[in-house]
């Protein structure tokens, strides 16, 4: 038997206020787009924007359905978005913010399982990183390299 140990790097910042202004920007763009958010279920509301290499900016938020699983996440839906509008550009940056409506959320909330499985395709599939930045409504800021950094032992296209 041999034991294999999985580690990960990522930046934690105390505040948004530590970060270069474009990211702020681009978080800035993620919160107006949880503004948008359709969660009338779950009371919980996710805005993401994401910066491509031609500085076009796309973003997403929650949508929800009364048929539960019919609903889609905002990094999904705004992954889905840039792959199918700009197939052929690169995407450099993910915003991600999240929060609930009935409490505070002062911690960093990141992209769920099927979401990271999303973007991995398009890491994979750019031969690029995807630098991700995730928080809640205050405090903390998380930020990840690449989304191969949240995603150890992904499922891709090599074992097809
Ligand atoms: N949600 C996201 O939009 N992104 C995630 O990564 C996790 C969860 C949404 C889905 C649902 O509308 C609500 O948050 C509660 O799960």
């Amino acid at each position: 038997m041999k034991e294999i140990k999985i580690e990960t790097l990522l930046n934690v910042y105390e505040t948004l206020d530590e970060l270069p202004k474009d990211v702020v920007d681009l978080m800035t763009r993620a919160m107006e787009a949880r503004e948008k958010s359709y969660s009338p279920y779950s009371n919980f509301s996710v805005g993401t924007a994401l910066l491509l290499e031609n500085n076009e900016i796309i973003t997403g938020s929650n949508q929800e359905n009364a048929s539960y699983p019919s609903g889609l996440c905002a990094e999904r839906t705004a992954i889905f978005y840039a792959g199918s509008q700009f197939p052929d550009v690169t995407i450099k940056r993910m915003a991600i913010i999240a929060g609930s409506r009935v409490k505070t959320t002062d911690q960093p909330i990141p992209p769920c399982g099927a979401c990271r499985q999303s973007i991995a395709e398009y890491e994979i599939k750019q031969d690029a990183p995807i630098e991700i930045y995730f928080m809640g409504e205050k405090g903390k800021v998380v930020r990840s390299h690449s989304l191969a950094n949240l995603l150890p032992l992904v499922f891709d296209k090599t074992v097809l």
